[in-house]
């Protein structure tokens, strides 16, 4: 819901006027915070929201990082003007369980790191006096709450967003699963209609009637205004339904065009407005083929996917806007149209930010399992699975009004081994088709068997190049999963391989996944046998390259450092983009000018006889060394390569130009063998 957002200064000093409708204060500054299960009056660290505990054990790669309790304390000043207020606390991810306490009193527990969820303390609170937020975090590892495990940090603490609302008695209710309690459901779709239901969700006096105004405005035109009325029921809630047509719709059309109306509700009791909330709305209609891929308004959408985990060095899941919008930033330069949002729900502004910039997105519960590992990812007890049950809901609900997601993931890497997940996979998936029936579910799997064959499309992990095998392989894995899944669209969730910018090497050799050794060329290589076998195969319906950033993975103990998951295409810091970054750049963005020398770091080289090569997703490129012109070369998969170069002993100046103008210098220098014996 965007409220109206309100500073402290601005409330005091509206304090003693009314407030008009659903109002929102953000709670993030002026935290007290201490780690651990004893509260000592008087010790604490002052802290501001988004906040982790984890930032020096799990990014030092300490695999035996602080998973435990910590306790965040505020003062909450409520101006006695508001005692007919309803008030409302929104936590936006809090990592894994929160219990709330105003004034000492118990107002609720969450349990779940990645959905948001809000309670209401209007009762709790003391209007004109010094009123106590408390909230005690835990993350340590439980057996009843996804993830059970995962090749990534459970960074504990208030990690997001907290804020409080402040309503009228009669609002739009903040409390459907965390939600904006607005859904807007595009029952059918096409370019001629848009038949849409839109559910709101009221809470307020029992018995009182209330009217709800829906106007639909595409930029400042307004296109549509309706509304209905509805009685509250005896536990103060109704739904109000509004069905509504858009004749000719512009339809939200992923990167080409992606055009949101601009939705307001407004709820009255008689004629006083009570509440005031805006959203948008994205229409579109996509469907996914066994045989030929990806629709999207009924055009083929080839998906270039990339996964991504919301970790930084230094802050580990504390990330505030300006780091979402980088990382989106990137993704639009590399020209990549899709993203798994690996493996679980991420910030509400990702989302957000998504739609404007047209991806299409896959979501997912935490459902992860072992893997590789030996341990478990689902304990088939009824705790666990109402959690289960709980976060599809909460990540549905949260995020229903996202035209940019299209999938559902409920898995990762599930075994069907000890305690079987199929049934409850089952379970899910008929779930998350009753809450939402247009969108497509999905999962990403590593085996074969029943797991594969419960959601409506399928995709797997795959490392052929780097666990083991050879990125040739990829391509006849592709096909023949294809003949066995005649009728059932397939992908590739994850494929990726480990590169060090630190890590050079002349040869192109495969390094050994768990060593130290993670030479860059090898992620090169890996990658271009990957796109181009996946390019050939029309049928797959999308394609996630893991992943787009390196990640923190306290377990992990190779490549450069320990702690790190290094098969990003850029660095943790998002300061170098490696060579494969540039390979696909060259291949997806095709409106931005590229001309770029791959194997740029490996600027000592001891042969003066060199391959050089260049990615650009130009016509052709002029390569000059030394001053002299090598003669254009048109490309293959925006590789433009120039065998047997004479270069000669100590600094060469390699220059690399489009018609464009585009163009890219590097020196590189061959060792002087002869003066270097010693
Ligand atoms: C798995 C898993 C990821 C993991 C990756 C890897 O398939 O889904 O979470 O990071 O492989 O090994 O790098």
């Amino acid at each position: 819901m965007n409220y109206k957002h309100i500073s402290l200064a601005l409330l005091l000093l509206m304090s003693n006027l009314p407030v008009i409708a659903g109002l929102v204060m953000n709670l993030n500054r002026y935290w007290r915070y201490t780690p651990g299960y004893e509260l000592r009056k008087g010790v604490y660290e002052k802290v501001n929201l988004p906040h982790t505990w984890n930032t020096g054990d799990a990014l030092g790669g300490n695999a035996d990082y602080y998973r435990g309790l910590g306790n965040y304390e505020r003062n909450l000043e409520i101006p006695a003007a508001w005692k007919n207020k309803r008030l409302f606390l929104k936590f936006y991810g809090v990592n894994t369980i929160a219990n709330v306490f105003i004034n000492g009193q118990h107002v609720g527990e969450h349990r779940g790191g990645y959905t948001s969820f809000t309670f209401e303390i209007t009762n709790l609170v003391r209007p004109g006096e010094h009123n106590t937020l408390q909230v005690r975090v835990n993350n340590a590892p439980q057996l009843d709450i996804m993830p059970l495990l995962g090749d990534f940090n459970m960074y504990g603490g208030i990690y997001r967003d907290v804020e409080l609302l402040i309503e009228n008695p009669n609002c739009i209710s903040p409390l459907h699963y965390g939600s904006e309690g607005i859904y807007l459901k595009p029952k059918q779709v096409n370019e001629q209609s848009a038949q849409v239901e839109a559910n709101v969700h009221l809470n307020g006096q029992a018995g009182e009637t209330l009217k709800t105004e829906i106007t639909v405005r595409n930029g400042e035109k307004v296109i549509l205004k309706t509304e209905t009325h509805n009685t509250l029921d005896a536990q103060g809630q109704a739904v109000a339904t509004i069905p509504f047509s858009i004749h000719n719709p512009r339809l939200w059309n992923g990167q080409a065009d992606p055009f949101m109306y601009a939705v307001e509700l407004k709820i009255y009791h008689n004629s006083d407005l009570q509440d005031d909330a805006h959203t948008k709305l994205g229409l579109r209609y996509f469907r996914a083929d066994a045989h030929q891929g990806f629709f999207l308004n009924g055009n083929r959408l080839q998906l270039k996917g990339v996964c991504r985990h919301q970790d930084r060095p230094e802050l580990g899941n504390a990330l505030n806007k300006l780091h979402h919008e980088e990382d989106i930033a990137i993704m639009q330069d590399m020209g990549a149209n899709a993203v798994r949002l690996s493996h679980y729900p991420q910030d509400p502004y990702v989302y957000k930010l998504l739609d404007e910039a047209g991806f299409i997105v896959w979501s997912e519960i935490p459902f992860v399992g072992p893997g590789g590992y030996r341990d478990k990812g689902f304990v088939n007890q009824e705790s666990f699975k109402e959690n289960g049950r709980q976060q599809l809901k909460e990540m549905i609900y949260q995020q229903f009004n996202h035209p940019s997601i299209c999938f559902w993931g409920l898995f990762n890497e599930l075994k069907e081994e000890g305690d079987n997940p199929v049934a409850f996979v089952q379970e899910l998936n008929q779930l998350a088709k009753e809450l939402d029936p247009l969108r497509l579910t999905t999962a990403a799997s590593n085996q074969g068997g029943q797991l594969n064959r419960l959601t409506e499309t399928i995709a797997w992990n795959k490392y052929y190049g780097w666990y083991g095998g050879t990125p040739a392989s990829i391509g006849q894995w592709a096909d023949k999963a294809h003949k066995e899944f005649p009728n059932t669209p397939i992908g590739i969730s994850e494929y990726g391989a480990g590169a060090s910018i630190y890590h050079q090497q002349e040869e192109l050799k495969k390094p050994v996944a768990n060593s130290y050794w993670h030479p860059e060329n090898w992620q090169t290589h890996f990658h271009e046998q990957h796109w181009m076998a996946i390019d050939q195969r029309p049928f797959l319906w999308g394609t996630f390259i893991w992943n787009l950033f390196d990640f923190g993975a306290a377990h992990r103990t190779e490549g450069e450092v320990p702690g790190k998951n290094d098969k990003g295409l850029i660095t943790f810091d998002r300061a170098i983009k490696k060579d494969a970054f540039y390979f696909y750049k060259a291949n997806w963005n095709t409106t931005d000018p590229l001309v770029y020398f791959a194997e740029r770091r490996l600027d000592k080289r001891s042969n003066t006889q060199q391959t050089i090569k260049v990615y650009s997703n130009q016509k052709s490129v002029e390569l000059t060394v030394n001053g002299q012109s090598l003669g254009r070369q048109k490309g293959h998969y925006g590789r433009f390569i120039w065998e047997n170069i004479s270069l000669k002993p100590g600094k060469n100046i390699l220059l690399a130009k489009a018609k464009s103008g585009t163009q890219d210098k590097i020196v590189i220098r061959i060792e002087d063998t002869a003066s270097s014996k010693f």
